[in-house]
């Protein structure tokens, strides 16, 4: 963790939602409630379940209760008959957004670059690596809380920046926004959000922890204006995505001729800036792809170099992480130019086919700033375990993107909801089960291979 993280203060209250577990559990009185007279009170199954909310609707994420979902599962099936309406399998929920998608939304979201090897790469990372448990060693009470650069985290997870949400579910982002939030995690909203970051950062609500994503414009005024908005409505940690200068080639997309930035889908925080707006001829309604034209013109600057971070610092007050950092030299030059962080990250194999996977990447940097700048994961996460694996080779933070995407696809906000809790639940099974407390007892040593 950066040493200088507490520099930044903590927001409000980050916390998880409230522990308080309600009086009676409401679907216990469901007609296809079974005998079961010893567990068939509310009591009897807050005992069980760690004090989890019961009632199949207000799915409250408590780090009291991470790995209490798995009873309350148990449980429901036990009195009700019922089972998750969505797969507990992280991996396996793909398959279920696919069949909620279009082949082009789906396209988009699971799609990366070239022919995939990077993607395949980032996955196969994470599965050569093999946790090996420790025995007998006092597990019964965890804490997976984490703060980095100031922000407090009831577990080492945040929601990757992921554009374009709308495509995914019409809720987009509001309902990413509004599930961290009850999760207590940082999402980090992404430059190209289909909602505006002012409507995202409403839905999130008082006390969530608000990260922002830049892709940085070519356009200086555009940049200062998105950097003030984004303070403004409260983000506080300035997340600057370094490896998508350029699109890379996805023939996913390109097969199908799809970008949905053409179609204004993923361009709001655009479309509402004044400074963007300034720029324009004709309002946007009377001149369309001119409006598209122009952001396609600012999107990104690929002779953007070292130096230019000094401009982002004198306009941003809060910590700048670099998001896309795979080389140790890169790393240490973050820190050299000021930085706070860094995300080790391949931008989940959607840009460079054949990039070295995230995880094999990871080791390198952290030996060269680790304890200097955070060092935040992302690329191929999808499961408790495999954020287990990042944390052990060293990471601050684990970011996920694709897996939560899927959730939203899969069931809206209460599938991201879903999401969260079978990740975190599984993470502090398997934290507890290789026999570990807390994330910084997790160091190289647990993993073979
Ligand atoms: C854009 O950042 C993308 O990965 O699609």
């Amino acid at each position: 963790m950066a040493a200088d993280a507490e520099r930044w203060r903590a927001p409000s209250s980050a916390g998880a939602s409230s522990p308080d577990a309600p009086q009676a559990a409401p679907w216990l009185a469901t007609s296809h409630n079974r005998q079961a007279p010893e567990t068939n009170s509310p009591r009897a199954l807050r005992r069980i379940t760690g004090n989890s909310i019961l009632d199949g609707k207000d799915r409250t994420v408590s780090p009291e209760s991470y790995s209490s979902f798995q009873n309350e599962i148990y449980l429901q099936g036990l009195l009700t008959e019922q089972v998750p309406e969505l797969t507990t399998d992280l991996q396996a929920l793909e398959d279920t957004a696919r069949q909620a998608l279009s082949p082009s939304a789906y396209g988009y979201v699971a799609g990366g670059a070239g022919g995939g090897a990077t993607v395949r790469a980032n996955r196969e990372a994470l599965d050569r690596r093999r946790v090996v448990p420790r025995m007998l060693r006092d597990v019964g009470t965890r804490d997976l809380s984490r703060t980095v650069l100031g922000t407090r985290m009831p577990a080492p997870v945040a929601l990757a920046p992921v554009g374009v949400l709308s495509i995914v579910h019409p809720d987009g982002e509001l309902a990413v926004a509004r599930a961290a939030a009850k999760a207590g995690l940082p999402m980090v909203l992404s430059t190209a959000s289909s909602y505006t970051l002012e409507e995202v950062a409403e839905a999130s609500g008082e006390g969530s922890s608000r990260w922002f994503q830049l892709y940085w414009p070519k356009d200086r005024e555009v940049t200062v204006s998105m950097l003030q908005r984004a303070e403004a409505a409260g983000y506080h940690t300035l997340v600057i995505t370094l490896d998508t200068w350029l699109l890379g080639w996805r023939p996913t997309d390109l097969d199908r001729a799809y970008l949905p930035f053409l179609q204004r889908t993923g361009i709001a925080n655009y479309l509402s800036d004044p400074a963007f707006l300034a720029g324009l001829d004709k309002p946007v309604e009377e001149d369309p792809l001119a409006a598209v034209a122009h952001w396609a013109d600012m999107f990104a600057d690929p002779t953007k170099t070292w130096q230019d971070l000094a401009f982002i610092r004198e306009h941003w007050s809060g910590p700048i992480v670099l998001k896309g950092v795979l080389h140790a030299d890169d790393a240490r030059r973050a820190r050299d130019e000021g930085m706070d962080g860094i995300v080790v990250s391949n931008h989940g194999g959607r840009q460079v086919d054949g990039a070295v996977a995230a995880l094999d990447a990871l080791p390198e940097v952290v030996d060269a700033v680790g304890g200097e700048l955070a060092v935040l994961f992302d690329s191929g996460v999808r499961t408790g375990a495999d954020v287990v694996k990042a944390l052990a080779l060293g990471a601050d933070s684990v970011l996920i993107g694709r897996t939560y995407a899927y959730g939203l696809a899969s069931g809206g906000e209460e599938g991201v909801t879903h999401v969260l809790r079978c990740l975190l639940a599984e993470l502090d099974l398997t934290v507890a089960l290789s026999g570990h407390r807390s994330p910084d007892e997790l160091g190289p040593d647990l993993l073979a291979g």
